[in-house]
């Protein structure tokens, strides 16, 4: 039987990490993983994040968007194109290109740093003495490794909706949104979260009419909301999604005739028949097959594996990490828990704080932030003042052709202590990163305001906020 110091189970951007993280440490680490390729007919590391989630989701929009923009940005330009045509499959084939290198590059990754991967259903056994027993069963092929500490990071799958199955022909979990070979005429969304932004923004560029369910009555009721009312204003007035807020879903039917959802919205019943439906309504954590119940791990009451603020499970040496514990559903989350769990086990003190935890929508414009919303800060009754400045007369931001969008600094009123930063505009993803800089090293907006940023940059409008934060703006 092999005999590890780590066995991660899960080889997505927590699992994957922890492994390299732990093999760099000197541990003897073995990453088990069941995922399988786009044709299910070899493995694929990655999870869903490069298989299923962020990696290919980028690439179907940066693939629409060039689509979108040849047909209504380049004549401003003077570049004059001639019957711009869209070919899906060939734009599904680039990004099924994208994923295999980067899910190939994990195998590199795990063979340069000694990490020994395993194709398989890892399940937890038992416990020999204080080693911990895994199965792998690899199709129906079972074997067992035993390891010191196993790190879990099975991730997650989509949330079901009672109504109606998905078959991903019709019916679409996150998966099928990714492989569509045809634009469809009329995509239908149930969910205006992450994924429905995303994939709804992907079909409506190539042609699709896109309505959007939602079932909350406030849009993107997690990020601040001036910055969700803006980027509304623009996907709705501008952008042409019909995103309809405060809906219930009451049936949905899948026939020859297409997928008819019937809904209420503002006491008005309706019925849309649509050719594609998109149901992304949130994603619930994997725990299947791991043998929780049998060897008695935790689960809190949604079925996350319950974990202390370190990742240590319930069970002596098993950490769990990413999507099947508590927090947001982020990679870079998942990936940042798995470096801190090998460095634990290594005896060493890393801490990961989640209010730095930024998040991003790459819709067109993008939207980002890190910290506290306005809302949150009001509610928790902190005193707060904020800076605010926009895209529109950013050189920069004009050249591009994307002039639009807001930055918003949210500062301690007393300590000038920076506590959010809130953005729509152009690259906010990348912009993000000095607002999540600025709060690690707790910076105050007075920092933000007093470091040189370079001309013409996008993120001189960051600068900008943080003055208008002290009431000094110079183009405000
Ligand atoms: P996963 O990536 O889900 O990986 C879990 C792995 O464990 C899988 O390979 C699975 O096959 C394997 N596994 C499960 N059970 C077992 C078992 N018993 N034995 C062996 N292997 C097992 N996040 C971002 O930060 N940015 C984005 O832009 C972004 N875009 C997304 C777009 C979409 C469409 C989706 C669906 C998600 C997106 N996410 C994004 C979320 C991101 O993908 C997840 O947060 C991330 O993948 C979680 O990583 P993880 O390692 O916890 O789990
Ligand atoms: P989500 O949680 O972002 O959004 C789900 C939406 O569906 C919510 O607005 C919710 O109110 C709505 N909803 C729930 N039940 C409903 C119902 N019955 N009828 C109508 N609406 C309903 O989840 P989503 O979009 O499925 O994405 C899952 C997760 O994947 C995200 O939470 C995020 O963590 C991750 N993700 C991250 C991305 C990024 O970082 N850019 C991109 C895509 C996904």
């Amino acid at each position: 039987m092999s005999q590890f110091d780590v066995a991660v189970i899960g080889a997505g951007p927590g699992g994957y990490i922890a492994a390299i993280r732990a093999a760099q440490l000197g541990f003897k680490t073995v990453c088990i993983d069941a995922g399988v390729n786009k044709t299910g007919d070899a493995p694929a590391l990655g999870g869903t994040c490069l298989n299923v989630g962020c990696i290919p989701s980028k690439a179907l929009l940066q693939s629409s968007e060039h689509f979108h923009a040849a047909q209504h940005d380049f004549a401003e330009h003077g570049i004059t194109v001639g019957d711009v045509k869209f070919d899906a499959a060939k734009m599904i084939e680039r990004k099924d290109g994208i994923v295999t290198k980067l899910t190939g590059g994990i195998k590199f990754l795990f063979q340069k740093n000694k990490v020994e991967s395993l194709f398989g259903k890892g399940s937890l056994k038992g416990r020999n003495g204080d080693v911990w027993q895994v199965e792998v069963d690899n199709k129906g092929e079972k074997s067992v490794v035993e390891a010191k500490h196993v790190i879990i990071a099975t991730g997650s799958v989509p949330r079901p909706l009672p109504l109606i199955d998905i078959d991903n022909v019709n019916v679409l979990d996150n998966e099928g949104a990714l492989n569509l070979t045809e634009v469809p005429k009329k995509l239908g969304v149930i969910g205006s979260g992450v994924i429905g932004l995303e994939m709804g923004s992907v079909w409506k560029r190539v042609g699709s009419e896109v309505t959007i369910l939602e079932a909350m009555p406030n849009f993107l009721a997690a990020a601040d909301q001036q910055i969700a009312k803006e980027a509304f204003k623009v996907f709705t007035k501008e952008q042409d999604l019909a995103i309809e807020l405060g809906v219930k879903i009451n049936e949905i039917k899948n026939d020859k005739n297409g997928v008819t959802v019937s809904y209420e919205v503002g006491g008005a019943a309706k019925t849309e028949t649509f050719d594609k439906l998109i149901v992304s309504i949130g994603r619930i954590p994997n725990t299947e097959g791991l043998n929780a119940e049998g060897v008695g791990l935790e689960k809190d009451e949604r079925g996350f594996i319950k974990v202390d603020g370190e990742c240590r499970t319930n069970l002596p040496n098993v950490w769990a990490i990413g999507d099947v514990v508590r927090g947001p559903m982020l990679a870079h989350k998942a990936s940042d828990e798995g470096v801190a769990v090998a460095e634990r086990i290594a005896g060493q003190k890393p801490h990961l704080d989640f209010n730095t935890i930024p998040f991003v929508i790459y819709t067109d414009p993008e939207i980002a932030w890190v910290g506290k919303t306005e809302e949150q800060l009001k509610a928790e009754g902190v005193e707060y003042k904020k800076g605010t400045s926009g895209f529109a007369a950013n050189g920069r931001a004009l050249g591009l052709g994307k002039a639009k969008g807001t930055v918003k600094v949210l500062a301690c009123a007393k300590t000038d202590r920076v506590l959010g930063v809130h953005m729509i505009g152009p690259m906010v993803s990348e912009l993000v990163a000095e607002g999540v800089m600025s709060m690690e090293f707790s910076a105050s907006s007075e920092d933000i305001a007093r470091i040189v940023h370079a001309h013409p940059t996008l993120s001189e409008v960051l600068h900008e906020a943080a003055l208008a934060a002290d009431k000094r703006a110079l183009h405000g």
